[in-house]
């Protein structure tokens, strides 16, 4: 997952690591606790976490104090850190610490003792689902709730949630990932998780959340993303704001609204049909607050307006911008003909069917995702 070096001053290590390849750090963190600040840098195939103490007490104020710089651990990403914890423990390892705490990046942590592991202090981690703090950004009476990461001088990126999903439950494992190259930016829709005092409307009045968002962040063009529903915004924000949009990649979207999908699309969405099935039913709850009835309603209405205000061929094929669409081989809500005839009306298309997937981005791997939106974004043809 990563390398962590322990630098007595990290000024002048970013500044090698920057002269050598030119890499800069995408994310600083103190993690008081442990007396230390983080530093990442992306190197492509790792990253390198510089670990600069804090006091002198610190873990790594004492290592720096024995040892000198260089190679603190090596981290290794798992599944389940307390599984790993009970594990490794009754085989015998010597574990530093009663059980995993949390480290920087919104990680559970937990050492090795290197005795155990021939010189080498290594690290287990496991990513949390836990969402950066939000900035508020004043919408229709109320505030959107928007998520940045990433360094504030890398290229723009605007990622786009489904109807009745969120940053956290959909975007944030791929987010993570991008910010390695990009100042990822995102936000809850209105009447959606962390906005929900906004109150929902229909699809096509994200148009206005994403300039609202943009601005907010300092931001005149960006790469967007969008699944589902924040594919067809996306989609829709390029046409009306064309010169606000650099480079747009679509997962799981749709342009095609005879009544079989009409019917599909709204039926997953409609109060009745959701409350059958229990774990759903308090994941929205849980996600969008006791109002989220009312969210899902205004969702599935707003699907019957669809056909007679999708983007026409002509006005696809007018789109001046390179998108890339994505769609799961196991879509059960969009056919794939849909997915190729908005693919073959847009005049620099690029196109992705992803083996084995369904209409979900949060059960999709988020780093080959990552990796194939970043050749897209990154390419200049
Ligand atoms: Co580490």
């Amino acid at each position: 997952e990563h390398l962590g070096i322990a630098v007595r001053d990290p000024e002048p290590v970013l500044k090698l690591y920057e002269a050598l390849f030119g890499f800069v750090p995408y994310r600083s963190e103190a993690v008081e606790r442990e007396g230390v600040r983080t530093h990442f840098l992306d190197a492509g195939t790792v990253k390198l976490e510089l670990l600069e103490s804090l006091h002198e007490h610190s873990p790594v104020a004492k290592y720096l104090a024995k040892r000198g710089e260089g190679i603190h651990h090596l981290a290794f990403e798992v599944e389940d850190i307390d599984a790993a914890f009970a594990q490794l423990g009754e085989a015998g390892f010597t574990l530093l610490g009663d059980a995993p705490k949390s480290g920087a990046d919104a990680k559970r942590i937990f050492f090795i003792h290197p005795r155990d592991t021939h010189g080498v202090l290594v690290e287990l981690c496991q990513q949390t689902e836990q969402v950066p703090p939000a900035t508020r950004v004043p919408f229709a009476g109320g505030s959107l709730a928007s998520y940045a990461m990433g360094r504030a001088e890398a290229p723009a990126l605007l990622m786009l949630h489904g109807g009745l999903g969120s940053v956290e439950s959909e975007l944030l494992p791929v987010m993570r990932e991008l910010q390695r190259q990009y100042r990822v930016i995102s936000f809850d829709f209105a009447g959606h998780a962390g906005s929900r005092d906004v109150p929902a409307t229909p699809e096509l009045r994200g148009i206005a959340q994403c300039e609202a968002v943009l601005d907010a962040h300092g931001v005149d063009a960006a790469h967007v993303f969008g699944f589902s529903m924040g594919g067809t915004v996306a989609l829709h924000l390029a046409h009306a704001r064309p010169d606000r949009v650099r480079r747009i990649a679509v997962l799981g979207v749709n342009s095609t609204w005879d009544e079989p999908t009409i019917q599909r699309a709204k039926q997953r969405i409609t109060p009745s049909f959701i409350e059958q099935h229990p774990d759903w039913t308090a994941h929205l709850a849980a996600l969008h607050g006791p109002a989220w009835p009312k969210l899902a309603l205004t969702l599935s209405d707003a699907i019957d307006a669809y056909p007679g205000r999708h983007l026409t061929s002509a006005q696809l094929a007018a789109l001046p911008h390179p998108v890339f669409v994505l769609a799961g081989d196991r879509d059960r809500i969009y056919p794939l003909e849909h997915t190729l005839h908005l693919y073959r009306a847009l005049p620099d298309a690029q196109l992705a069917i992803l083996p084995g997937a369904e209409h979900a981005l949060h059960r999709l791997p988020p780093r080959p995702l990552a990796d194939q939106l970043h050749r897209f974004y990154s390419s200049t043809d």
